[in-house]
This record gives C-alpha cells, sequence and structure tokens, in this order.
C-alpha cells in the first residue's frame, strides 16, 4: 500500500475528526479517546509543517492553515522563544496538540458571566505538555484555556470552525473579562 502523502493524512485527519465530532454531538470531549488518538496519528507524520497556507498569527512566528471546512479547521503555530496567551475563549471548541517543545496550559469551566465584564472561571486542568499531547477544550461557554511556553514552541490547533471574530479574556483572580475584536477569524488571529 502507497503511503499517505503530509496532504493526504492531513485530509484523512480532518475527515475523521469531522465524523468523530459528529458522534459526539458537536462535542470533541464526548469522543475523547478517538479524537485524540486520531491527531496524535496525524502529528506522527513527517513534514506536516510542509502543508496548507500562511497566516497571520501575531503571537506566533509561524502559522498555516492546513486544512478548513465551516464545522473544523487545522492550523500550525510555532515560536521560538517565550510565548503566553492569558485565558481566552473562541466561540467554537479547541484542541491543541504539541509536536515540539513545551506548553503549559490551563483549561476553565465557565461558571457564571454577565454583560457588564465580571465572570467567574474554574480552573478545569493545568497540564506540562510534552510532544504528542493534546488538551481539548468542549464548545462554548467553556472553550477556555490559557497557553504558555518558556522556550518556545510548535503546535496544532484544530477547532470547531473559525474562531470567533469577537473573543473573550479573562482575568481569572479577579472575576472580570474583557472583549477584544480580532481581524478574522480563519485568516487571521491575534490569539489560538
Ligand atoms: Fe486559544
Amino acid at each position: 500500500m502507497t503511503r499517505p502523502t503530509p496532504a493526504q493524512s492531513v485530509r484523512l485527519c480532518g475527515q475523521t475528526l469531522r465524523e468523530l465530532v459528529d458522534r459526539g454531538d458537536g462535542d470533541p470531549t464526548r469522543v475523547l479517546p478517538r479524537f485524540v488518538s486520531a491527531i496524535q496519528r496525524l502529528l506522527e507524520q513527517e513534514e506536516l509543517l510542509d502543508v496548507g497556507i500562511s497566516r497571520s498569527g501575531n503571537h506566533a512566528d509561524t502559522s498555516r492553515l492546513l486544512y478548513y471546512e465551516p464545522e473544523l479547521m487545522i492550523v500550525s503555530g510555532s515560536a521560538g522563544g517565550p510565548w503566553a496567551q492569558s485565558a481566552h475563549n473562541h466561540g467554537v471548541w479547541v484542541a491543541t496538540a504539541l509536536y515540539a517543545g513545551s506548553m503549559k496550559q490551563q483549561t476553565f469551566r465557565m461558571l457564571e458571566q454577565d454583560a457588564e465584564g465580571r465572570a467567574r472561571v474554574e480552573l478545569v486542568e493545568d497540564v506540562d505538555m510534552q510532544p504528542g499531547d493534546v488538551c481539548v477544550c468542549p464548545p462554548p461557554p467553556h472553550d477556555i484555556h490559557a497557553l504558555e511556553s518558556s522556550g518556545g514552541y510548535g503546535m496544532l490547533v484544530v477547532a470547531g470552525g473559525g474562531f470567533s471574530p469577537l473573543r473573550q479574556y479573562y482575568d481569572v483572580a479577579r472575576q472580570s473579562y474583557n472583549e477584544r475584536s480580532e481581524r478574522d477569524g480563519v485568516a487571521s488571529s491575534r490569539a489560538f
């Protein structure tokens, strides 16, 4: 059997993930073991980062869009030095898969939020990710994580479609949030 090309592996993975999420009624955490395994198989693909098109990621040194359909996208991102994003949401479920470097990730559950800038979120997971590790945030309102890498990283981000153009950033200790408008949910974005 002919070995799939990197592009074929990306397409196969995207289609597999979509079918799994459909089976989970739109929530990848309901099909978590198979969902994580499918992403980890893709991480083993060599020359993965030759696939896709460059996108503008203001907080990443490089970022590429590998796969997109209206309800699922896969992007890559990397940075060569210290990098961090405070707790934020996405408007869709999101999974991160580390393929190089290291990454600390915290995921949060939304407890309550109002329209006046107050929000209480609860820490669900606090993980020191190593290459091969995958973290998954469920659909909104629990699509919240914070990321920090002291020495740089390379990761794939899989999301339930394009990111929301209006994102919320949370100050966990002060129980508050503010909204920032992103330029575009798919082609460019300030945050993964
Ligand atoms: Fe994010």
